[in-house]
């Protein structure tokens, strides 16, 4: 995706406010079957010292700038990009030292120096040109960095998605079982990277999480698209939008009667690349 007004737009209503972001990661933090987070997974990775320079791209509402300020505390510097200057608001008001700048990870601003740490973190299958846009962060790495990608394994939450499909149905409203190939994913990442970088590293995580009871999955579902597009569709008379939410509780209560606490997969993956020594 580039900066183009429409797609900036869409971009903008999946994305709001980070809230949505936020309320997602929650979920997947409390109720995770994974012993650690995968933020904390991915930051004990990473060759964390006084005075790395960090440039977090795609940055959303913090989810790794933050921690990452935490755990560099004065001695570093994290520098937070993102093509929405409202999805950062969390950064802004957690008081850490952050600086955030917003900007399309096509064409970083020409200003924003050189990193020893650049991370794309779930965010390079937004852009058109998966290849080009990495080597364009690639540039803003210092001799000898580390560019750090992350993404998701295949479609993933198959089993949110498939009570949202009971629910489409149940409210008599279109639901299409088609999922659109991935533009840069755990299996396609690879090669794509290998363009840019000639080393290139693959781990995975196991990003599931396990529901006891409804509302987690609710939680989950109420954050993303597939629950908020019909909700804004005005073809769609208000009062069968409003029994969404109830329905695909009611539905996810009723799997989890019959069957135990709901397993939602979704596995993730990070890349690590190294460039070459002049940084390219
Ligand atoms: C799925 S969110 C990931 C946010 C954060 N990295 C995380 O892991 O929680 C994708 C983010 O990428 C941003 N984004 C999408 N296209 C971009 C672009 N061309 N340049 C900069 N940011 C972009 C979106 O605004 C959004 O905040």
């Amino acid at each position: 995706m580039t900066s183009d007004d429409g797609s900036t737009r869409e971009l903008a209503e999946t994305y709001a406010d980070g809230g949505f972001l936020d309320a997602k990661w929650d979920v997947m933090r409390r109720h995770r079957t994974s012993a650690q987070s995968f933020e904390d997974w991915l930051l004990d990775q990473l060759p964390i010292r006084p005075g790395l320079r960090v440039l977090d791209v795609g940055a959303g509402s913090g989810r790794f700038a933050l921690p990452l300020a935490r755990r560099l505390g004065e001695t570093g510097r994290v520098v937070a990009l993102d093509l929405l200057p409202e999805v950062m608001a969390p950064i802004r008001r957690s008081g850490l030292p952050v600086a955030t700048v917003v900007g399309d990870a096509n064409e970083p601003p020409a200003d924003l120096g050189r990193f020893d740490i650049v991370l794309a973190a779930h965010m390079l299958y937004h852009l058109d040109d998966v290849v080009a846009g990495a080597r364009a962060l690639a540039g803003l790495l210092r001799p000898g960095g580390l560019f750090v990608a992350t993404t998701n394994v295949g479609v993933g939450m198959r089993e949110m998605f498939e009570l949202h499909l009971a629910a489409m149905r149940e409210l008599g409203l279109p639901a299409e079982d088609t999922a659109e190939p991935e533009r840069f994913g755990g299996d396609t990442g690879p090669a794509l990277l290998r363009q840019v970088f000639p080393e290139v590293r693959r781990r995975e995580y196991d990003g599931g999480f396990v529901a006891p009871s409804a509302d987690p999955v609710f939680a989950y579902y109420a954050a993303t698209e597939l629950y908020r597009r019909p909700m804004r569709d005005d073809r769609i008379p208000m009062p069968t939008r409003l029994r969404l939410a109830p329905t695909y509780v009611h539905l996810a209560q009723e799997t989890i009667n019959d069957g135990g606490p709901l397993h939602v997969h979704k596995d993730m993956v990070a890349f690590f690349c190294r460039g070459t020594d002049s940084g390219e």
